[in-house]
């Protein structure tokens, strides 16, 4: 039997480690072999000569063909049948023609907008929180970890806390205060310094129990249309991010996704690592997938046509239909071969003619769990070779699979019902992914800069939104450019999680009052009301209140507030010394005199002045 395999193989390399290979690893090279993939071993050196490296080069495919269902045996087949499709042309889109999908407008807020994030908040202790935090962040070339750099810089908070606060204040209010899971994908890039930032902070106040960390693995890289895994040396493979979609396959392989269901939650909405806007919709978009039956409900804002964001339309054709997203590289070329010879151009409102996708998800349980096992949770995987010429008979590099989480759709059947729900741009989408020059390059040709600062601004932003929804007067201060990426100067208000979820909850807690357009409010913690509160000039006010302390603040506050101080180029040089989450945004703020109340104690306390 071994005879014949390696007579098979005709490979000596092989044959003279064969005998050496366990049982397991034996089965395993016999199935590369059978994959077309004797080039893995035919370059081994004689046995006594880099045992240690055939060793790991071993355990690195058994690691691989155990975390990818159907194995590597199953990759190559993928990558195979992908990468002929590729090869002869096949639009994905072929046969279909876009239409407008089921929509909910949520970009003013209105009566319904309330009467949805009410649905939501009573659902919050029926809801997970899946977090996509494996990629590698490289358009913003930050060193470390994304969710460890800060949403804001007046107090430095992390996207990481903003996240932990947010479930913190979700449990905080469901009538059984259960805990909400929070499943955090990482990357062997981003696992260790997840851990280590949680670690650190106690996990933010969360029970350990609630986090459920899903590391995603690497797939190997193909070099040609063949599917021939990629070699680095003789023992080394090629490993390349597999992209976000890992998070089905994971959540199913692991558990997790059937252990939620069984403990009756209802709905998972999923979020990426520096999209701080993430749960300024969270309510609404709860309100929204309940409401309307929702299996899938893609959050989504008014695209810039051109924009680096997909378009959600519901494709009609070939006997079926579905509301997918178009990555926007085919957006253009379908709507030119269909509905708009003049492709992606603006609507008489300005915008793209499909929603721009943000990639926030709000996924039905019931429904999620019974795909993930018809389709083990390998969800559309794409492939996207850079052809070395009109060939298309080699690449200029090696490629991978790839998959991405907003394409679960693609496995829907008609009973599935998809929407999509429309909230205004800085209120639901603001992502920190570009550096400052690539940033800045973008809001120059008209784009936006999805950058540190804008993220910061649209953070401020959506704190001003709920002061005036409260009844507030706000001021808005200009805009200004900082290192080429816009940043308006105020006013700076942040309302924590603990303060306000909804902006129901946020009307109830602020009365009249005004703040100027340089002004800073930051108000933390569940009990606190603000009585017709006056911030004028560049003043600051800061008030926070723990558990059971009862605040009432009332009165004018005129101080010097927040300075917003421009780095130098010294201090935005390598080995300056500042931190790298301000040099992304090129300043930070020095505190000239806020008014700073804390209570950390019980009780009933009054502030005025
Ligand atoms: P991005 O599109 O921002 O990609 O990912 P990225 O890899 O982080 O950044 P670039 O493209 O290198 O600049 C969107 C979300 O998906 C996650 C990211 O962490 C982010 O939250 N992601 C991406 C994964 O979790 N895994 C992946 O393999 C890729």
């Amino acid at each position: 039997m071994q005879r014949e395999f390696l007579n098979k193989t005709e490979c000596a390399a092989l044959a003279a480690h064969w005998e050496s290979l366990a049982a397991a690893q034996q089965e395993l090279v016999s199935t590369l072999v059978a994959c077309g993939q004797i080039h893995l071993f035919a370059g081994w050196d004689p046995p006594g000569t880099h045992d240690e490296d055939k060793a790991s080069f071993l355990a690195a495919l058994a690691k691989i063909d155990g975390s990818y269902p159907g194995g590597l045996a199953g990759y190559i087949a993928n990558a195979r049948r992908l990468l002929a499709e590729a090869k002869a042309g096949k639009n994905p889109f072929e046969g279909f023609v876009p239409e407008q999908p089921d929509t909910v407008d949520l970009t003013s807020f209105n009566d319904a907008f309330e009467r949805y994030e009410a649905l939501g908040a009573g659902k919050f202790d029926k809801v997970g929180i899946v977090l996509v935090a494996g990629g590698l962040g490289e358009r913003l070339g930050y060193n470390g970890i994304k969710l460890d750099i800060a949403v804001e810089v007046l107090e430095s908070t992390t996207y990481l806390k903003h996240y932990a606060d947010n479930l913190l204040a979700m449990q905080a209010r469901s009538a059984s205060g259960r805990p909400v899971p929070f499943v955090i994908m990482v990357s062997q890039d981003t696992g260790p310094k997840t851990i280590e930032s949680l670690e650190a902070n106690d996990y933010f106040g969360l029970d350990r129990e609630q986090v459920h960390v899903l590391r995603q693995e690497l797939v190997p890289a193909i070099a040609d249309n063949d599917g021939t895994l990629a070699l680095e040396g003789k023992y080394e493979l090629v490993l390349k991010p597999h992209g976000h979609g890992d998070i089905h396959m994971l959540l199913h392989t692991s558990g997790v996704a059937g252990k939620l269901h069984a403990e009756g939650i209802e709905y998972l909405m999923f979020i990426q690592d520096t999209n701080g806007p993430n749960f300024n919709t969270m309510p609404a978009a709860i309100g929204v997938s309940v409401e309307h039956g929702y299996d899938f409900n893609s959050l989504a804002i008014n695209r810039v046509p051109g924009e680096a964001v997909g378009g959600l339309a519901r494709l009609v054709g070939n006997g079926r239909e579905m509301t997918i997203n178009v990555e926007y590289n085919q957006l253009d070329p379908l709507l030119r071969a269909t509905v708009s010879p003049e492709g992606d151009v603006a609507n008489e409102h300005g915008f793209s003619m499909f929603p721009g996708n943000c990639n926030t998800l709000v996924v039905r349980m019931d429904t999620y769990v019974r795909i993930l096992r018809q389709s083990q949770g390998i969800i559309a995987e794409f492939v996207n070779p850079k052809y070395a010429d009109g060939t298309k008979s080699a690449f200029k590099k090696p490629t991978r699979l790839e998959t991405m989480m907003q394409d679960l759709p693609k496995l829907f059947g008609p009973e599935e019902k998809v929407g999509v729900t429309i909230f205004e741009r800085s209120w639901s989408f603001s992502p920190n992914k570009n550096n400052v020059a690539d940033a800045a390059a973008k809001v120059a040709a008209g784009g936006p800069a999805d950058a540190g600062a804008t993220a910061e601004n649209d953070f401020y932003a959506a704190g001003r939104a709920r002061l005036r929804v409260a009844g507030m007067r706000v001021e808005e201060a200009e805009e200004v450019k900082i290192l080429g990426v816009p940043f308006t100067l105020g006013p700076k208000a942040i309302l924590r999680p603990s303060f306000a979820l909804t902006l129901a909850e946020g009307r109830a807690k602020v009365s009249g009052g005004s703040i100027s357009g340089e002004a800073t409010l930051i108000v933390e913690g569940r009990d606190i009301r603000l009585e017709g509160v006056e911030l004028s000039g560049s003043s600051a006010l800061v008030v926070k209140a723990c558990d059971g302390a009862k605040v009432v603040v009332r009165g004018a506050f005129r101080n010097a507030g927040f300075e917003l101080v421009r780095l130098t180029d010294a201090e935005r040089a390598a080995g300056s010394g500042v931190p790298e989450y301000l040099k992304i945004r090129g300043y930070r703020f020095e505190n000239r005199g806020a008014a700073v109340y804390e209570f950390d104690q019980p009780g009933e306390y009054t502030v005025e002045e």
